[in-house]
């Protein structure tokens, strides 16, 4: 081990694939980054192209390796996390394919779900079940429509030439040979999240498979989240075999690089969307105010650390639809500046609903809106109403999670890129009313992943040794009334009710 310096993780997101590599501080020495194609083809739908991903993926490794001059020899471990939910089937003969990955935002899957949740007791059952509730957002409801809707795929998926994965499934097995013995697997965070796995056994739950009508054999095995699944092959981009021991959804990643390892610890990372995860221990406590029961972690086989979690699908997304769809600014880093140029929002509220409203609301009728215009309305308002907007949406989920916890919130870890928006950071210490705390190494979901991976080959040792690793850089202590806050909130809840149901 004494040549081993450093753990890489692969933090396939939404919008980008990044390799970054760690010391043994937790420190990133090196890091890559690319963007893949965003593919809309009706309104609503979402998809991405799983080739395109696994070539940024080899793409990033490269870059990483060679922008810190690190030679693969000196990695001990590979760790991954990626998008949740975000569905490939492929032929594992081929290792191509047969659709492009349905993303977890994608709403084609909405007649199927609205129909499902008409019938008596659904919703309950699912989330009895799974932890989750009847919604588009979730992997099952999207293979099944690729086995509905792909010529030939059903037939295929029964006579077991289909595999399903999530992204964390598809970079594994094609990391250790793809069809010339990749393995197929998964954790038991990211199998939370596709509908399919009983949250109280972690196994595959065979009625979930047969109401969507999901062979078995499609799926991978899970495994906890930190144990070695197999090795990177020498002819790939790390060009030498290197375990890949650490698989975790990011949300779940963060959770694990924010070292929220203790009952009643939270995060709220800020990506595409938000996502704010409570740990609650061993038990798969069910939420009664619209927060999802998901696995947090797992680090032995058959144990899990469960979290409530809020998530929230638009909010740095909604910063990206100003900046390319409205041409608002270049730069996403520019929200902060013009919305500095205001004192306030000139009385108008934007719920960004684009994908239906996740976390607490539930609603898949629901649709974005703009509130309270008037000619006195400019660019810059909108900018900081689309900031507030990200502010509300957490604010929503901290009031569920102490709804269901009984435990006010005292103070809030954050995460994620837009985090270094000190605005945005202000704003949400001043609506939360609770001190936000900003870490030194804010991209905590790729260390989250190093952390797993590091933890099941030695490179560390214990989670009080990570625990050690985490620094603040920077708390934002709230400083607005609480009566403006309280008439505030009063404004986002009424427009909340202007999103709600806009599609019949
Ligand atoms: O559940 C979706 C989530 O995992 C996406 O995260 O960081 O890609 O926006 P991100």
């Amino acid at each position: 081990m004494t040549n081993k310096k450093y753990v890489a993780a692969i933090d396939q997101g939404t919008t980008s694939t990044r390799c970054m590599i760690f010391d043994q501080e937790g420190n990133p020495v090196s890091s890559s980054q690319m963007e893949h194609e965003q593919i809309y083809p009706q309104p609503g739908w979402v998809e991405h192209d799983a080739m395109e991903i696994w070539s940024r993926t080899q793409d990033v490794i490269r870059g990483a390796l060679e922008k810190g001059n690190i030679d693969s020899k000196e990695i001990a471990a590979v760790g991954i996390t990626n998008q949740r939910e975000t569905t490939v089937v492929w032929d594992k003969n081929t290792g191509k394919p047969i659709y492009n990955a349905i993303v977890w935002q994608c709403m084609r899957t909405q007649d199927f779900c609205l129909e499902w949740e008409k019938e008596a007791g659904a919703n309950e059952k699912v989330n009895q079940k799974t932890g989750l509730v009847i919604s588009t957002y979730f992997s099952g409801p999207k293979i099944k429509w690729i086995l509905d809707n792909v010529p030939g795929a059903k037939e295929k998926a029964q006579r077991g030439e289909l595999l399903f994965g999530n992204i964390d499934t598809w970079l594994i097995w094609n990391l250790t040979g793809g069809p010339n013995g990749g393995v197929h697997v998964t954790d038991m965070t990211n199998a939370s999240r596709t509908m399919l796995m009983n949250i109280k056994t972690l196994q595959w739950d065979d009625e979930m498979l047969d109401f969507l009508g999901i062979p078995k054999s499609m799926l991978p095995q899970i495994k906890p989240s930190s144990c070695v699944y197999g090795n990177t092959t020498p002819n790939g981009a790390f060009k030498a075999s290197i375990p890949v021991a650490g698989d975790l959804g990011d949300q779940q990643a963060a959770v694990f690089g924010q070292v929220c390892y203790d009952v009643g610890e939270a995060k709220n990372t800020y990506g595409t969307g938000n996502f704010m995860l409570l740990n609650i221990g061993k038990t798969p406590t069910l939420s009664k105010s619209g927060l999802l029961t998901t696995v947090a972690y797992s680090l032995k086989e058959g144990e899990a650390i469960y979290a409530l979690e809020g998530s929230m699908a638009i909010t740095g997304a909604a910063i990206q639809w100003l900046r390319d769809n409205l041409r608002l600014f270049d730069d996403a880093a520019d929200s902060e500046w013009f919305a500095s140029k205001v004192k306030d929002t000139g009385g108008i509220y934007f719920v960004p609903a684009f994908s239906g409203l996740f976390a607490p609301y539930w609603d898949m009728r629901a649709r974005g809106c703009i509130v309270g215009l008037t000619r006195y309305i400019r660019k810059e308002h909108i900018i900081r109403a689309t900031l507030e907007s990200i502010c509300y949406q957490t604010l929503d989920v901290q009031k569920a999670m102490e709804a269901d916890s009984g435990v006010p919130l005292t103070e809030l870890k954050v995460d994620g890129g837009a985090v270094r928006n000190n605005l945005l950071m202000q704003l949400q210490a001043d609506l939360l009313g609770v001190p936000v705390v900003r870490p030194k190494v804010n991209e905590t979901t790729a260390l989250g992943a190093a952390y797993a991976a590091g933890l099941a080959t030695g490179f560390w040792t214990s989670l009080d040794e990570l625990r050690k690793h985490w620094k603040v850089d920077k708390k934002f202590e709230p400083v607005m009334s609480t009566e403006k806050r309280e008439e505030m909130y009063g404004g986002w809840k009424k427009a909340i009710e202007k999103a709600k149901g806009w599609i019949d």
